[in-house]
């Protein structure tokens, strides 16, 4: 008697929810998904002082010139390219050559650099785990960078080319962006190198093409809604590593660096408003 109760049941169950299965859809309603969307974006820009990254801003600026670490020294004497405690208008140099390391570093690397040389802080402590898990604020660093970048809020990316080395890392970064690998054989190209593309309802912009690159790459560190902290670009190259399934982007490495050189010079003239916010 139950039996076929059941299976009737059951199959009046599927007829539902087949019914109520949505329907796919139409370009039309894409379009009003995407007019939402956009809609909600604004209201996240509307009121900037709403942004919780100026806080993480306000505490990288107190972190900056506290002594800190086993120096107990501040980082006012850190050289960001523009000679030591230059902070303003720095970060839209960068990333560039630095003679006393030999190497070309961007923000956050040059930070990490100065709390290891004028602090004293353990590198491999520093590198442990560099970026916030999600809900967890920025660390130090990031609010650190945060700070830095805002401080040069209007200005426009003009990383140097000058050096050999600063070519090397941009030829580099496009090699890396371009080259297919891991185990998906992914590149950065398959996500990021055509017009209006999309996973779910996130926008992958085109950041080959200077114009989107200039729209975006200056708003970071941002302060991103979803995981309600402020991501870094090397936290952000960290996760879209981790979704290319590529083993784990380096904190600082030469192909972090690379990857962000390749990414400012596409930027090359575009404004700097970080910390912006993100979805
Ligand atoms: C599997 C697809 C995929 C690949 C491959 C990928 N990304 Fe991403 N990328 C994303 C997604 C998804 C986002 C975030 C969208 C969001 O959160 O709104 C993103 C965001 C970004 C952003 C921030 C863009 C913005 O709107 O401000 C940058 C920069 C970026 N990726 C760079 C890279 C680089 C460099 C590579 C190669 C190392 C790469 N991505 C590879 C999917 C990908």
């Amino acid at each position: 008697m139950r039996r076929p109760l059941a299976l009737l049941a059951a199959g009046t169950l599927a007829a539902l929810a087949l019914a109520a299965l949505p329907q796919t859809p139409s370009r039309a309603q894409d379009g009003e998904t995407e007019k939402a969307i956009e809609r909600y974006r604004q209201m996240l820009k509307d009121d900037p002082w709403s942004n919780p990254g100026l806080l993480d801003a306000d505490r990288g600026e107190a972190l900056w010139s506290r002594r800190r670490g086993p120096q107990n020294v501040s980082l006012e004497a850190c050289d960001l390219g523009r000679g030591p405690g230059q902070v303003e208008g720095a970060f839209a140099e960068l990333p560039r050559y630095f003679a006393d390391a030999d190497q070309v570093m961007d923000l956050e690397t040059r930070l990490l650099w100065c709390m290891e040389k004028l602090q004293g802080f353990n590198r491999s402590d520093l590198l442990k785990r560099p970026h916030p898990a999600g809900g967890q604020p920025v660390k130090e660093l990031g609010a650190i960078a945060t700070w830095v970048a805002s401080k040069s809020g209007g200005a426009k990316f003009a990383a140097p080319l000058g050096h050999p080395k600063e070519k090397d890392a941009v030829a580099l970064g496009q090699a890396l962006f371009e080259r297919r690998s891991g185990p998906f054989d992914f590149s950065c190209t398959t996500c990021h190198a055509e017009p209006g593309k999309r996973i779910r309802l996130q926008g992958l912009p085109h950041l080959a093409n200077p114009d989107e690159a200039r729209k975006v790459i200056g708003e970071w560190p941002a302060y991103r809604v979803s995981s309600t902290h402020v991501m870094t670009m090397q936290h952000r190259l960290y996760d879209c590593y981790w979704q290319m399934r590529m083993p784990e982007l380096e904190f600082g490495s030469e192909v972090s660096v690379a990857l962000v050189a390749y990414l400012v010079n596409k930027a090359a003239g575009g404004e700097i408003t970080a910390p912006a916010i993100k979805r």
